[in-house]
């Protein structure tokens, strides 16, 4: 896997594989390792594009001017604004700009879900194809928003460790009893973020508004994705979505939870290019 940094070096970006461009954009407080399997997998027909969005893993919060002399004293991260889903979506499209890649499958899981949504929303001509993996178009229930926001203050005020407690409802039973390795994974992964930029996604996802309408005007091909034992936006709550969306697929992955792509790389791998071979 090749590492370079993007977008006047605020941006941490790894490609792997030669063939279709599918940029990977990761979920919620994650980073672009959830994909470093899948990607591994496709390596031999897709070149994958996997970022750290801005404020998690590798990527800055506050994106800093390379030709100004930068003092990290005159940013107080912990006042940064909340990041939307719509900042994350331009700076997917400015870094397409940088790769000079015109078009692009766009794969989003969970919060990258909303992300990809918002990138089929403000950059509609980008898109060749999108793969939505256990994620959903609707925006917070006002319940919803307060918790998201309750969470940002907490992790700002306290840290992010206690995050990672939770990482276990992420995964299938399956995959935590049989490979505790994937959940050891995921908890150093949420353990690792910066809690300024996990505030900040949670207080943007607070905010994002309902997509569902994006999606059913979409003429571009459509893959939704989910894991069979996912808790948070179950089988069929996806399976209604894909029904919306004009040239969909549907797939599920067995033994997979909320982040099936990385417990079941090979499948999801197979569901990809099968769908690939359908639809281009
Ligand atoms: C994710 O995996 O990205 C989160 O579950 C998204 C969310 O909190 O809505």
């Amino acid at each position: 896997m090749i590492t370079e940094r993007y977008l006047g070096g605020n941006l941490a970006v790894w490609t792997v594989g030669r063939g279709t461009p599918i940029l990977f954009v990761h979920g919620f407080p994650f980073d672009h390792i959830m994909w470093v399997p899948a990607a591994r997998s496709l390596a031999r027909c897709c070149q994958s594009i996997l970022p750290d969005l801005r404020g998690f893993g590798a990527s800055n919060l506050v994106f800093r001017d390379p030709d100004e002399d930068f003092d990290e004293d005159d940013i107080d991260i912990y006042d940064a604004p909340p990041t939307t889903m719509g900042v994350f979506a331009d700076d997917l499209a400015s870094l397409l700009d940088e790769l000079d890649i015109p078009q692009v499958i766009v794969c989003g899981l969970s919060m990258g879900g909303y992300i990809a949504m918002q990138f089929a929303k403000k950059h509609p001509r980008r898109l060749k194809g999108l793969i939505l993996c256990d994620t959903k178009t609707e925006a917070d229930t006002p319940k919803a928003a307060a918790g998201r926001r309750h969470l940002a203050e907490t992790v700002l005020s306290e840290g992010i460790e206690d995050l990672s407690d939770g990482a276990s409802g992420f995964l299938s039973p399956v995959t935590v009893d049989d490979t505790p390795d994937i959940l050891e994974a995921v908890q150093t992964m949420m353990n690792s973020q910066n809690p300024a930029g996990v505030a900040a996604a949670a207080l943007g996802m607070a905010e994002r508004g309902d997509t569902t309408a994006v999606l059913q005007r979409l003429e571009v091909p459509v893959l939704v994705v989910v894991g069979q034992d996912d808790r948070l936006t179950p089988p069929e709550s996806m399976k209604a979505m894909a029904a919306k969306a004009q040239r969909s697929s549907f797939a599920v992955i067995e033994e997979g939870g909320h982040l099936a792509p990385m417990e079941r790389p090979m499948a999801f791998e197979k569901i990809v290019r099968d769908w690939l071979a359908k639809e281009f």
